[in-house]
């Protein structure tokens, strides 16, 4: 990876994992792709930016030729119960999007990180020590999106030789920028509302396991992947991988060993709960570990540790 292109730049994973890339691979190296909201801060001052949608294809192929971009993250999406009211720009995103961004890696040589789900399971997955390979039937428009994208990105691979590779997050964890619309991010959103309320509401149901994960693990499972030696992988798109598994009840109960006044109620909400219902509670991600050494460094403790210090932080300074 010399020149990289993050098309979703300004998004909960694009805004931490462009500022890591440019940390390694040097500022100017690195541009920040963004279609509507304008990269603001460090992100903006930091290196390049670049208006793209991945929905216009002309507009990858301009950047990518004007800085001889060798390397796309991929991260445009619209999250899965945000996808289930708008079905039809969740797959333009995801899979136009996406298309874009094969058709003009495989005309410049590029290789191509995109992000799969555990949405891409439902519908018959085992969900307990889900497999790497195992029936896949989601049946939100997310996961349709995400596993079209995996066979689609396998395609460009196999056919073309263009380098697709890909991780299936789990919920993702993180204080810098919201996630939008997902079905796990009450497990953001707990932490704000401890910190600024003592309370909240929790749209899933105890009970409920979720795979999940601290974002400094989510953009290094994104870079390891990228930089790992091609012979080593028997899959490509996509690898599980976890970090820590847990219901509402027992990120509560984390919280409340630092904040003992927090409290918790229910007010389920039946499409994220029906979501949430249909993937996996815990994967199995030996897979990754195998081939390209996967491993998480957070878990629940040393992650509520931190959210619960750079959160408080933030609102002390009145920032949130
Ligand atoms: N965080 C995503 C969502 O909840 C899952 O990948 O939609």
């Amino acid at each position: 990876m010399k020149n990289i292109l993050v098309i979703g730049s300004v998004g909960q994973i694009g805004s931490e994992l462009t500022l890591e890339l440019r940390k390694r691979y040097g500022s100017s190296n690195v541009v920040a792709g963004f279609r509507s909201t304008k990269p603001t801060g460090e992100l903006l001052e930091s290196g390049p930016a670049e208006m793209i949608d991945a929905t216009d294809a002309k507009l990858i192929a301009d950047v990518v030729k004007k800085y001889k971009i060798d390397t796309i993250y991929n991260l445009a999406a619209i999250l899965s119960a945000v996808g289930e009211s708008k079905p039809q720009v969740a797959w333009n995103i995801g899979i136009g999007g996406l298309m874009n961004c094969l058709e003009v890696a495989r005309e410049n040589g590029c290789a191509v990180f995109t992000p799969s789900s555990i949405g891409a399971f439902g519908g018959g997955t085992p969900l307990d020590n889900t497999p790497q390979d195992t029936i896949m039937r989601p049946q939100t428009m997310y996961g349709v999106s995400k596993v079209a994208g995996e066979l689609l990105s396998d395609y460009y691979y196999k056919r073309f030789g263009v380098d697709t590779r890909s991780v299936r997050y789990p919920g993702i964890i993180s204080n810098v920028t919201l996630p939008g619309g997902g079905t796990t991010d009450y497990a953001v959103e707990i932490y704000y509302a401890a910190v600024k309320t003592g309370r909240f509401t929790c749209p899933l149901s105890a009970g409920t396991f979720l795979d999940m994960m601290y974002m400094p693990d989510a953009v290094k499972a994104a870079i390891d992947l990228m930089e790992a030696d091609p012979d080593k992988l028997k899959h490509r798109n996509s690898f599980n991988v976890t970090a820590m598994s847990f219901d509402p009840e027992i990120i509560s109960a984390e919280i409340k060993k630092h904040l003992p006044n927090f409290e918790m109620d229910y007010d389920v909400e039946p499409v994220k709960q029906a979501i949430a219902d249909s993937w996996p509670n815990k994967m199995d991600d030996t897979a990754a570990r195998q081939e390209w050494g996967w491993e998480p460094t957070w878990n629940l403790e040393t992650m509520t540790q931190d959210m619960l210090k750079v959160i408080g932080e933030k609102h002390a300074k009145g920032l949130i």
